[in-house]
């Protein structure tokens, strides 16, 4: 639920071939966006374990993006297929902690996409400040109890 005053803390795990590049060219272009995500590099959308994503709400984000290359463009042929494959799993597992699948984007953002890499971010800002703070710890205090 939305909260006055909230700013959402993300994090994106992007491919350094495409997506960090694309972020770059963003901040070269001089596109303004919202400060909230940070970035973290990764060789290739392929390479996000979901436990990476699991351990970015643990740690406080409010929303996590894993960006890539366009499919097909995928500088390790078929990573970004792999994270695409594991997107609807990971899905399906956050829901059983009763976290918003709108707390995790999957997209495709290329070296030349400067501008919608400045669109994702404040889309993207905007729908979580929308959803309001993740709270991990007590949503999944009634799971890891019961365990
Ligand atoms: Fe960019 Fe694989 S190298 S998604």
């Amino acid at each position: 639920m939305a909260q006055e005053g909230f700013e959402p803390r993300l994090i994106g795990f992007l491919c350094r071939w495409c997506s960090y590049t694309g972020a770059d060219l963003a901040g070269i272009s001089r596109i303004k966006y919202p400060p909230n995500l940070t970035p973290i590099k990764v060789m290739c959308s392929g390479r996000v374990d979901p436990t990476f994503i699991v351990q970015a709400f643990a740690s406080g984000a409010d929303g996590v993006l894993i960006a890539g290359c366009h499919p097909g463009d995928c500088h390790y042929d078929v990573g970004n297929y792999r994270a695409m494959r594991r997107y609807p799993m990971l899905m399906n597992l956050l829901e059983q902690f009763g976290i918003e699948r709108d707390r995790v984007w999957l997209r495709w953002i290329s070296a030349s996409e400067g501008n919608i890499f400045a669109d994702t971010i404040r889309e993207m800002t905007e729908r979580i400040k929308q959803l309001g703070p993740l709270n991990w710890t007590e949503r999944t205090r009634a799971i890891t109890e019961a365990v």
